[in-house]
């Protein structure tokens, strides 16, 4: 089967947040699998290309106020791959990939309807898939277009459409008037279709017309039906619950695996645990605290600092958790008040926590190796990626029992010898405190800490299974659409 994906970003060519580690990596699952596999990508600044070709010099993009033309092209093969990557600077030779700490692009609705369009557009010259599979808000537009404007188009007779959302957090919320301007119809300003609250939303627009949706774990698919996590669209994903189902993100082992990392100081696997001494005191220089006594536990943190993340729980318990014998070491960048958030509480706990406000990729490999613990007390969490690379570098996740979170960590029972990490439920300073504490306390007897480190260690959640279970949904909407296909040519 022919399968085009396309998102906003993905490794190695753009990156922000665990999407791209998905766009990285399920395209070459899906390709081993003996599917055929086209990735559409923007061309960002950051995007850097080998081998550039053209392979679509202009593609003409209606606007209201004039056409605009941009390109595409391929950056080749890779492990049965095609990328492609819209190119037009005006919008995407920017700084940043969706804006600046100031906010948003304000053109943000130009520049992915553009993107989708262009998607379209080209694969009418490159081939056109049997299936669209769309991420996120970016390219919510895909499936809406198939079925409006472009709904007479013989190319796209048969093609079905399947959207995953990463996180019901972003939804793509605009003014009315970026109907027009888009030369979308009025008609999609309507309760069923894209009107939300006044506003036009691209999220809910794939939900009302794609033909199948998928989020990235079984409970996240669960969680957004209720109020609690549907972020206002519960009730959409309710009424269509017979196509939607969650299907878990795997993990591509090759970038994220203590026996083969090329960032971290010392390679280890789960019969010589030796190496991970070494990325410990590599960690700790990292940070700037390489005096500190590497018997202490280390927590990690690496995140997009953003509400979702669950980080005010930390500051709730800071002054608690600071009389404990361990330290936290945590990477991340995003939301201002987060950023000064940690920068605070470093100050006030320079013994206790070191802190760097950056992206770092190297770094984010070095804390995966070298902490004890890695913590993600999110709020929600759609599938989170951290905790299972975590769980194959045996440092032992703690997390809020929520969405992806729970469904990859299973609760440490001492007495069995069974599971892989420390799970709390209820949102609060107290029950992540309570949490964090059963994790040092069992950090004591390291003799079955390390059973608890070779129990995560052993788990294998690669891509493969996952694949086959996209593959699975696209059987299921290509058969949707043959029977459309088929009672339309009974009715013609
Ligand atoms: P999300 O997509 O919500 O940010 P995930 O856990 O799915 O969360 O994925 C996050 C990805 O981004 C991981 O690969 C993680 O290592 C990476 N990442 C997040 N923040 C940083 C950072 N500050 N520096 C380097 N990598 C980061
Ligand atoms: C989102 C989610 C995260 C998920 C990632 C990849 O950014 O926040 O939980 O792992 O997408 O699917």
């Amino acid at each position: 089967m022919h399968i085009a994906i396309a998102a906003s970003e993905g490794v190695p060519f753009s990156k922000t947040g665990g999407l791209a580690d998905v766009v990285g990596a399920l395209p070459r699952a899906l390709a081993a699998l003996g599917h055929q596999v086209s990735v559409y990508l923007p061309r960002y600044r950051q995007t850097k290309l080998t081998d550039a070709a053209t392979v679509a010099r202009s593609i003409t993009i209606p606007f209201d106020d004039q056409y605009r033309f941009p390109s595409v092209v391929t950056a080749g093969g890779q492990g049965g791959v095609r990328f492609y990557f819209v190119e037009y600077p005006p919008y995407f030779d920017r700084d940043a990939l969706y804006g600046t700490p100031a906010g948003d692009y304000p053109d943000n609705a130009e520049r992915f309807a553009l993107f989708s369009r262009a998607v379209l557009e080209a694969s009418k010259i490159l081939g056109v898939p049997q299936i669209f599979h769309c991420h996120d808000w970016q390219s919510a537009l895909i499936p809406v277009l198939l079925r409006t404007i472009y709904a007479e188009d013989p190319a796209f007779r048969d093609v079905g459409t399947v959207f995953t959302i990463h996180n019901m957090g972003y939804q793509g919320l605009f003014p009315p008037d970026t109907l027009p301007l888009l030369m979308l119809p009025w008609d999609l300003f309507t309760m069923s279709k894209m009107e939300f609250f006044g506003q036009v939303n691209f999220l809910k627009g794939a939900l009302a017309y794609a033909d199948y949706v998928t989020t990235v774990s079984r409970k996240y698919s669960q969680e957004i039906q209720t109020a609690e996590y549907g972020f206002g669209l519960e009730g959409v994903l309710h009424d269509r619950a017979a196509t939607v189902t969650g299907i878990l993100n795997g993990v591509d082992y090759e970038e994220w695996s203590p026996q083969t990392d090329k960032f971290i100081a010392a390679k280890y696997s789960p019969q010589d645990l030796s190496g991970k001494a070494k990325c410990k005191q590599d960690l700790l220089a990292a940070f700037g605290i390489a005096k500190a006594d590497p018997k202490l536990p280390v927590i990690g943190i690496v995140s997009r600092f953003a509400a979702q993340k669950g980080f005010d729980l930390i500051a709730l318990i800071m002054d608690r958790l600071a009389r404990e014998e361990m330290i936290v070491v945590a990477l991340g960048a995003g939301d201002k008040p987060y950023e000064e958030l940690f920068l605070r509480l470093h100050k006030q706990f320079p013994n206790k926590i070191a802190v760097k406000v950056a992206y770092d990729n190297a770094l984010a490999h070095k804390i995966e190796a070298g902490a004890d613990m890695f913590l993600m007390p999110s709020r929600y969490e759609p599938c989170g990626l951290n905790q299972i690379y975590s769980l194959r570098y045996g440092t032992v996740p703690i997390v809020r029992a929520t969405g992806g979170l729970d469904d990859t960590i299973e609760p440490w029972d001492a007495r069995s010898g069974k599971g892989t990490g420390f799970k709390f439920t209820e949102y609060s300073g107290e029950s992540l405190l309570l949490t964090i504490k059963a994790a040092l306390e069992a950090f004591r007897d390291q003799t079955s800490w390390q059973v608890l480190m070779r129990n995560g260690m052993g788990k294998d959640f690669s891509w493969n299974a996952s694949a086959r279970e996209y593959g699975k949904v696209f059987d299921k909407v290509r058969q949707m659409r043959g029977a459309a296909t088929a009672s339309e040519k009974v009715l013609v």
